[in-house]
């Protein structure tokens, strides 16, 4: 197996011009995601949380090129994809895949199963009418549907059923990286699990790499090996889940595990739960942008911008404090 990370971004910023007054003046610039670096390995599960409106989206549509970066590095298996034009990027785009939150949304409803799992083979052109019926009959078998429901339509399906539909249709290309943005946010608290489930299964047997991008706290820590903070379009702390859970060292992560509201007994819950509304990402406070809600600001988190900094363990916490914050921490435990 390489050591080359499957995924790496360095400094990848995604800013939108928004369109100003009627005179096209006035033009803000909202920062989506601002300067974000992180690595996936192969194989791995990082998971990717973050309040409505940090930019978690916006970092998945810009990671497979459904956006142009506005700077930075997008390596895929070393390979710098930001600045590649479409015909350049075409043996990457079958390589990543991306389940939605919203299925129903993003299946045409007026095609049979059948035809919604063989179109992108059929764009790729890969094999032959009959090999593509026996590649979507083990798609469906892979995701716990059976042959009858290929000559159904979406909207005879539950939720959850359509989710496997969307996940057939991920996996048919036989991806390495699969983006789940919110895969699970849409469905019932029982059909969750089983959906989370079959996305550990199919990642034992395919060697998938998953970003598993949700704003739900207590699920992602069952399926991801890592875990990332964003807030403000930015990496706040990243850690192995664990570490993450146990012992949260920015104060933005502990207001996020302290707001679970199911409770989690190994979860922190002796912070402040999370105060204010996240500023807009038009004008993000100097200094720490977590700064306006933190409970424990001073004049430098106004004035400077606390790098991520190691805390050991493949553990990372941008906070000026963040040492101090482990510190206590590791001594309680
Ligand atoms: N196409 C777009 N044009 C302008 N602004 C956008 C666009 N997409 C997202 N945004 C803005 O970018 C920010 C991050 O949004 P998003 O990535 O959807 O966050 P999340 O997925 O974490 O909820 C928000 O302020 C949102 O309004
Ligand atoms: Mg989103």
């Amino acid at each position: 197996m390489s050591e080359t990370p499957l995924i790496e971004l360095r400094d990848l910023t995604k800013h939108f011009t928004l369109s100003g007054d009627l005179l096209g003046r006035n033009r803000p610039l909202l920062r989506a995601v601002d300067g974000v670096s992180l690595s996936i390995k192969r194989g791995e599960t990082l998971g990717l949380v973050g309040e409505s409106g940090c930019g978690k989206s916006t970092l998945a549509r810009t990671l497979i090129r459904l956006f142009q970066p506005t700077s930075g590095q997008m390596l895929f298996d070393g390979k710098d994809i930001a600045e590649l034009d479409e015909r350049e990027l075409r043996p990457f785009r079958r390589r990543m895949q991306m389940i939605f939150q919203d299925p129903y949304a993003s299946l045409n409803g007026r095609m049979t199963v059948r035809a919604l799992i063989a179109e992108p083979l059929e764009i790729a052109s890969i094999g032959t009418e009959t090999s593509r019926r026996a590649r979507v009959d083990e798609l469906l078998d892979r995701v716990g549907l059976n042959p009858d429901h290929a000559t159904r339509f979406p909207h005879e399906f539950s939720g959850g059923q359509r989710q496997r539909i969307g996940i057939a249709r991920a996996i048919a290309l036989n991806p390495e990286l699969v983006i789940c943005d919110e895969p699970i946010s849409a469905l019932d608290v029982s059909i969750q699990a089983q959906v989370v489930n079959m996305l550990e299964d199919l990642q034992a047997k395919l060697g998938l790499t998953y970003l598993f991008i949700t704003h739900d706290l207590s699920m992602v820590r069952h399926i991801s090996d890592r875990i990332g903070v964003m807030y403000l379009g930015k990496i706040v702390e990243i850690a192995p889940n664990d570490a993450l859970y146990r012992a949260p060292a920015h104060p933005y992560t502990q207001a996020l595990l302290a707001s679970i509201p199911v409770a989690d007994p190994e979860a922190r819950r002796d912070a402040t739960p999370m105060r204010g509304e996240i500023p807009t990402a038009i004008d993000i406070p100097s200094g720490c942008r977590f700064r306006t809600r933190c409970p424990f600001a001073t004049d430098l988190c106004a004035a400077a911008e606390p790098p991520l900094t190691d805390l050991g363990g493949g553990h990372f916490a941008a906070c000026h404090y963040a040492d101090k914050v482990m510190t206590k921490e590791m001594q309680a435990a």
